[in-house]
């Protein structure tokens, strides 16, 4: 079974900086796969590669076997891309504008599937509104239909849920998940760390240009060794005893959590310490690390 994407040692340089620094991976068709990172990251730029609004500067990358560049025609038909940066053409109204798109793609038969995406994006009484009078969630929505309208195998959706209020997201992320269950391939990219986690089966993180991580979800969870052990406090957490200093991740008149290691850390001992040490608490419960937990620290953010 071929890629859905294979992306084969692309680098990208703009002047002096790296925005891509010999990426290389593939997603397997069928899967929805996270692409994180912080801003700067160089997520749009891989992005734009595949979609081929930019060049690589070295490196290729195909869609289901077709290379962007050299099968640019094949490759665009499997992929619809909703890009990041809203640029819509003013002049149509919103049905003109994915009418136009369908003929780009030669799709002749697809009023139904039209009317179906403008009814799923809450989009059918603005059908006839010229773009300049759309908002900007609404231009959001039009973009994601305009990726649609030839029912690609493979979506990416660069940030779709930006300026998109909550009722629409919940909407768009039950149609990704039905488009997914469905055959296609979803490559994800988002700032919201809990949409990604609830969604996504496969995760990379970009930082600085580079591959930080890839793996499946479980496994890139079991990278972080630590939990969260938070305690309501009833008396002042003054004198923290030595041995927990350097576990305290925050600490305020009333709550202390500290990070403890999965394996090296027995909660007993803790508690014992704090104890001995006349720190009081009238509460405690333990939370397991999250994709931002796992994210921050491959991105050096703790
Ligand atoms: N056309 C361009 N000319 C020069 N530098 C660029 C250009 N496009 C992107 N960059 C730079 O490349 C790097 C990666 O940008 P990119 O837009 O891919 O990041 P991103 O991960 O999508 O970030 P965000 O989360 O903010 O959308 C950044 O340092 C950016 O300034
Ligand atoms: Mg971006």
């Amino acid at each position: 079974m071929p890629a859905a994407v294979k992306i084969s040692q692309v680098y990208k340089h703009y002047g002096n900086l790296t925005a891509l620094d010999n990426i290389d991976f593939e997603i397997p068709e069928g899967c929805f796969f996270g692409l994180l990172g912080p801003n700067g990251a160089g997520k749009s730029t891989l992005i734009n590669i595949m979609g081929g609004l930019v060049r690589a500067t070295e490196g290729s990358i195909s869609i289901l076997d077709n290379d962007v560049n050299q099968q640019w025609r094949q490759a665009r038909y499997s992929l619809g891309v909703v890009p990041q940066e809203l640029v819509i053409d003013p002049f149509f109204s919103v049905i003109e504008t994915l009418r136009l798109q369908s003929g780009y793609f030669g799709c002749k038969n697809n009023k139904e599937w039209i009317n179906e995406l403008l009814e799923i994006l809450q989009l059918t009484d603005k059908r006839d509104t010229n773009l300049h009078k759309l908002s900007g969630g609404m231009k959001r929505r039009l973009l994601i239909a305009q990726a649609l309208v030839h029912k690609p195998s493979v979506l990416v959706l660069d940030e779709p849920t930006a300026g998109v209020d909550v009722e629409l997201r919940e909407v768009l992320w039950e149609f990704t998940k039905s488009l997914h269950k469905d055959g296609s391939t979803i490559v994800l990219t988002t700032h919201y760390l809990r949409e990604a986690e609830e969604l996504c089966e496969q995760i990379a993180i970009l930082n600085n240009g580079k591959l930080a991580a890839l793996d499946n979800k479980p496994a890139l969870l079991a990278r972080y060794p630590y939990r969260l052990l938070q305690l309501t406090l009833t008396s002042a957490a003054d004198k923290i005893p030595e041995s927990l200093q350097d576990k305290v991740q925050t600490i305020s008149d009333n709550e202390l959590v500290l990070r403890l290691h999965r394996d090296h850390d027995q909660i007993g001992a803790v508690l014992e310490s704090l104890r001995t040490a006349n720190i009081s608490f009238s509460d405690l419960h333990t939370q397991e690390p999250g994709l931002e937990e796992v994210f921050m620290s491959l991105t050096n953010k703790i």
